[in-house]
């Protein structure tokens, strides 16, 4: 049979490592998919970029790509909402099937692509879009068919979780940390994204639509990065024996679905406690199976590679399925979606962190604990530290840290307004949702 034609936009880090793969483990990789897959067009913005693929069709020109009749698969390895999306949707109208990896265009214009897709009954495939070669979406949407999904919580975003692991163990500031990861190949073109929790959002996005049946509601999402965390909450969540990551949560519950993405304190005994480095690891809870844990790199080249290529076999074997019989995009039937509510922040339950700087005089602690008590937020654990180790100077003040049971938030929200009114607190008061992950 001839090889299925791809034809593959843009060699940056996914592409090139996705052609380097395919080309390297092409024999396996025909054994497993029943016909050979070919790249046989690339299109790239700077030629010269492009390395052995000499009797490959390169060009600049990106529609004489996703317009050529004789491709099958639109591979898109641009990135961002901008000309990647009228470009997979111009393919999907040719009726061309997609591999993506990108996770901004399916979060933001998900519902429209997949909407474009059905009716032209062409896949979209995107394992490479979620904790690059962990295979989480081919679990969530074929594994874990059976169960009903309570939670997924993961480290989605390699970029981050590097920067913290360097930050910790390494002692290297945030801005070195960065740079370590862009050279490695981690980061998103703007690394804002990863910095400030979109890249993790998006991802979480998805996986909820997936595990819940709902759309892909990427505005509903809360985000909140890593760039505000300070480096002494990270030294006292080690004192209390929690670690800080960047968590992407999504969880069912009575009210509606949280949809949030947060630095959050986990206790160190967990697993995903212990994931470094641009390492992904998601956690994920059905009824039938329990709990289940995937590990993997999540950023990356060939680990990235591998997710693309492992859509490209999906595809080919399916190619000439009846749409009506292929597993849905979503896992849900297109017409099947719940409008089950994305709950907002305000409404999330969690247990908390709070850092306060307090002047260190009698009496502080108790007006403290009184508020909580008032609005029924019991304490778990409180550290106090001495004045003198307050940024190393003996300022009459001192740092106090509380661990909440849980509550929800706008509950501690206000308890953190009436706190910040005593004039003893000195400072606004460093909040942080911490998960048990039990
Ligand atoms: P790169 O920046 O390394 O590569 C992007 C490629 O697309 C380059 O060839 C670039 O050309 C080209 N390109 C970028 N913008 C345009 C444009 N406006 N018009 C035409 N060509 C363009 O990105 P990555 O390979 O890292 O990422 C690609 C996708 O994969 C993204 O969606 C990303 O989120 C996703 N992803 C990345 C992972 C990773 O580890 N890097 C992991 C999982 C997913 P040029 O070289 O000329 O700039
Ligand atoms: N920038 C992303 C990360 C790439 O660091 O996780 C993988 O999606």
């Amino acid at each position: 049979m001839e090889p299925i034609k791809v034809g593959l936009l843009g060699f940056g880090t996914v592409g090139s490592g996705t052609f380097t793969v395919l080309r390297r483990n092409q024999e396996e990789i025909k054994r497993r998919a029943g016909r050979g897959i070919e790249i046989s067009r690339i299109a790239v913005r700077t030629p010269s970029k492009v390395k052995g693929a000499e009797g490959i069709g390169i060009t600049t020109d990106f529609n004489a790509v996703v317009d050529d009749p004789s491709i099958d698969i639109v591979a898109e390895m641009i990135g961002g909402t901008g000309v990647a999306r009228d470009l997979v949707l111009r393919a999907i109208a040719n009726g061309k099937h997609i591999v993506t990896a990108n996770k901004a265009l399916l979060a933001v214009h998900g519902s429209e692509i997949f909407e474009a897709a059905s009716k032209k009954g062409v896949m979209v495939a995107f394992e490479a879009a979620v904790a690059g070669g962990i295979p989480i979406i081919k679990a969530l949407r074929e594994g874990l068919t059976a169960n009903r999904i309570e939670y997924i919580a993961g480290i989605i975003n390699g970029t981050t979780n590097y920067i913290l692991s360097e930050m910790r163990d390494r002692g290297l500031d945030f801005a070195t940390a960065l740079k370590a990861a862009q050279d490695l190949g981690y980061a998103e073109a703007d690394p804002t994204f990863d910095i400030e929790g979109v890249d993790a959002a998006h991802k979480v996005t998805l996986m909820s639509a997936i595990a819940f049946g709902v759309p892909v509601q990427f505005d509903r999402a809360y985000v909140e990065g890593i760039s505000k965390l300070d480096a002494i909450d990270i030294r006292y969540a080690e004192n209390l024996g929690y670690r800080i990551k960047l968590l992407g949560i999504a969880r069912r519950t009575e009210k509606g679905i949280e949809l949030r993405t947060h630095p959050t304190l986990i206790p160190e005994k967990r697993l995903l406690a212990n994931v470094e480095g641009a390492m992904n690891a998601v956690v994920v809870h059905g009824d039938a199976v329990g709990t289940t844990l995937y590990y993997g790199k999540g950023a990356g080249a060939e680990p990235t590679a591998s997710a693309v290529v492992a859509d490209l076999v999906d595809v080919t074997r399916l190619h000439t399925a009846d749409p009506e019989h292929r597993v849905p995009h979503l896992a849900f039937q297109h017409d099947s979606l719940a409008n089950t509510p994305i709950l907002p922040i305000e409404e999330v339950t969690s247990s908390y962190y709070l850092r306060l700087r307090v002047a260190d005089v009698t009496g502080v602690l108790a007006n403290i604990t009184r508020i909580l008590a008032d609005k029924a937020i019991s304490i778990d654990a409180l550290l106090q530290k001495e004045s003198e180790h307050v940024d190393g100077e003996d300022k009459g003040e001192t740092d106090i840290i509380l661990i909440t049971h849980e509550t929800v938030e706008k509950e501690i929200n206000a308890a953190i307004t009436q706190i910040e009114a005593l004039s003893t607190v000195v400072s606004k008061v460093t909040k942080l949702r911490m998960e048990g992950l039990k």
